[in-house]
């Protein structure tokens, strides 16, 4: 990339599901720059993209409002990949005929190479294992195609015009379950002349453009101590100048145990002076009182982080009118979702963008110098730009901090279920009496977790992760499944009514802090993405409570699996939470996202 040329991206037409995210970050790994747009996107917009690649998505081509593109992106004389639904949009639109397959392929299946594969598949050979999602396939090829990939269930699993270099594959080359994927985007990509990615030097690069856009002007930044506020902070540092940025660290009383500390303490040593710290603690907890709802929750906590920040900034005398920027760690991830290509999930609203931010925004009063990179591609920059590694590999952390894992209700939340059809599990099970969020399809769930009771409670065996994805697939009352660490036996559970308080924090923070202990001590805490602990307001024993673990493994945050954690750590996790006061159960959620989401709330 060279800083004065426009940048030709090769441009992802987003679909919808987790994909566009998937392949632009593969499409960056090797080494080209990537971005996503909404299918609606004019032909003008596109002009500068260097090749185009339609994702797959959840929807048929028959459904009515299924999305389509401008016919004349294939006129815009650059390379273009239809993968899964992209192939079947592009098929359609450039007049072959799509109909219902007999087989709905699910997961891993075999194609073989015909015609030699063409050009994009040419070393496939006989058998080669991909993965394939999908009811509907191309059963005529528009004209000047030619077939290079066939499968028993699917006879055009691939195809091309090589004249016009149009890709069409009904396979997910992005996923790591497909033999040569990265070799068939490689050599994709070869075909375009897309401007050169590498995080390597991005700091210099971004340097120039954050100095014309900041101008004369200082810029004020709110940190939280995660990697992506850090990483953006002290990139500013050294484009700007330290005497040029002012940080602001607010205590919320929603933040980890000792938190405040270490990251105070990781400044010094980084020699970072200008941060200054605020105990905002009881205003949150006051603002909070009687709040339950979770995306009220995220609005106040959202809100009084702006009304803390505004008393702060009038008191240091850091407002727009004297020449001052708003600096946030917004990465790229989260300007997608709220540039809102139509199809990306909206579940969570994200507190970088709250509406008195779009107007910021609006106004060209607010420095992203992160808004272009994935988390991955931050952590790089970070260990780049010296930063210590244990920060550079803290695991994200939510901006609402513990205030979104702590679950509030004034009364239980029960559901009558007598049958869950799940006569094969040995033990007993139960519904809790609190709902949590999910994701399914491209919607947001609001739902019932259903925990199990067994015998050897910290055995994660094959069995538990087969019905943590029945459960929710057959039953759609549940998002979640659980297994009971604590107990082999459920025990009635009784409610206690609450919000987020001191108290439940404090305990909160307690179980959080031994969890991430023992994933330290057993040097597990870097296999995996992020690891949420949720106190729940029910126990066996009046006013007692729960405790959620949810370790992930994850890319990015789209879309997760539970991690697994050996039976001895989770054994002993579970011994040393129980010990805490007031603590009844601990429970391991198996779910995956979707249908669950990473966090409960
Ligand atoms: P979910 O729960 O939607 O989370 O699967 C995906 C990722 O986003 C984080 N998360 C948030 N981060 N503000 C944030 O800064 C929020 O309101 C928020 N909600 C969820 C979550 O921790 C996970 O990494």
């Amino acid at each position: 990339m060279t800083e004065t040329s426009v940048r030709r991206p090769i441009v992802i037409l987003d679909f919808g599901g987790q994909y566009a995210h998937l392949i632009a970050r593969r499409v960056r790994g090797l080494g080209a720059y990537s971005d996503i747009r909404d299918p609606s996107v004019s032909v003008k917009e596109l002009k500068d993209a260097a090749g185009i690649i339609l994702s797959g998505g959840p929807q048929s081509v028959y459904d009515k409002a299924s999305p389509v593109v401008d016919p004349k992106i294939f006129s815009l004389g650059v390379p273009v990949l239809g993968i899964c639904y992209g192939l079947q949009c592009m098929t359609k639109t450039l007049g072959g005929t799509v109909t219902p397959g007999e087989v709905k392929e699910y997961g891993q299946t075999e194609i073989g190479a015909v015609n030699g594969g063409g050009i994009l598949l040419k070393d496939i050979g006989e058998r080669c294992a991909v993965w394939m999602s999908h009811r509907d396939e191309a059963s005529k090829l528009p004209e000047g195609f030619q077939l290079t990939a066939t499968s028993d269930s699917c006879t055009n699993a691939a195809f091309e015009d090589p004249r016009r270099k149009f890709f069409a594959v009904q396979f997910h080359p992005e996923v790591t379950h497909t033999e040569h994927g990265t070799e068939i985007l490689k050599r994709f990509i070869e075909l375009c002349p897309a401007t050169p990615w590498s995080v390597a030097g991005y700091a210099k690069r971004i340097g120039d453009e954050i100095s014309d856009q900041v101008k004369d002007r200082r810029v004020f930044m709110l940190v939280s101590g995660g990697v992506d506020s850090t990483v953006a902070f002290v990139l500013l540092n050294e484009v700007l100048g330290a005497h040029r940025v002012q940080g602001l660290l607010v205590d919320t009383g929603l933040m980890r145990k000792n938190e405040v500390k270490e990251i105070r303490s990781a400044f010094d040593r980084l020699g970072v002076t200008n941060v200054r710290i605020e105990d905002a603690s009881q205003e949150f907890f006051h603002a909070l009182q009687g709040i339950t709802d979770p995306e009220e929750k995220r609005r106040v906590i959202g809100d009084t982080f702006l009304s803390v920040q505004k008393r702060v900034s009038e008191e240091l005398g850091l407002t727009a009118s004297d020449g001052w920027m708003l600096g946030q760690g917004t990465i790229y991830p989260d300007t997608i979702e709220t540039k809102g290509t139509k199809h990306a999930d909206h579940i969570k609203t994200h507190h970088n963008r709250v509406p008195a931010i779009q107007q910021m925004l609006k106004k060209g009063l607010l420095v992203e110098p992160l808004k272009e990179l994935y988390k991955d591609e931050v952590r790089a920059l970070g260990e780049e730009l010296g930063l210590p590694h244990e920060l550079v590999w803290r695991h994200p952390f939510p901006g609402p901090g513990l205030g979104v894992r702590i679950l509030c209700a004034t009364k239980p939340d029960t559901l009558q279920v007598d049958d869950v059809g799940i006569k094969r599990w040995g033990g007993t099970w139960a519904v809790l009496p609190v709902k949590s969020v999910g994701v399914q399809g491209d919607g947001r769930t609001y739902r019932h977790a259903l925990a199990l009771f067994g015998k050897d409670s910290c055995d994660l065996t094959e069995q538990l992760w087969r019905l943590s994805s029945e459960i929710p697939n057959r039953r759609r009352e549940f998002n979640r499944v659980l297994l009971c660490t604590s107990s082999a036996e459920a025990k009635p559970f009784v409610f206690s009514p609450g919000a987020i308080t001191k108290e439940r924090a404090d305990l909160l923070r307690e179980a959080d802090a031994i969890v991430m202990e023992e994933m330290r001590r057993s040097d597990l805490y870097e296999r995996i993405w992020q690891f949420p602990v949720v106190l729940l307001p029910f126990g066996a024993t009046p006013g007692a409570q729960s405790i959620v673990l949810r370790p992930v493994e994850s890319q990015e945050a789209m879309t997760a699996r539970a991690a697994v954690l050996p039976a001895d750590v989770l054994h002993q996790m579970t011994e040393r939470i129980m010990a805490l006061p007031g603590i009844d159960f601990v429970f391991y959620d198996l779910t995956s996202k979707p249908p669950a989401t990473i966090e409960w709330e």
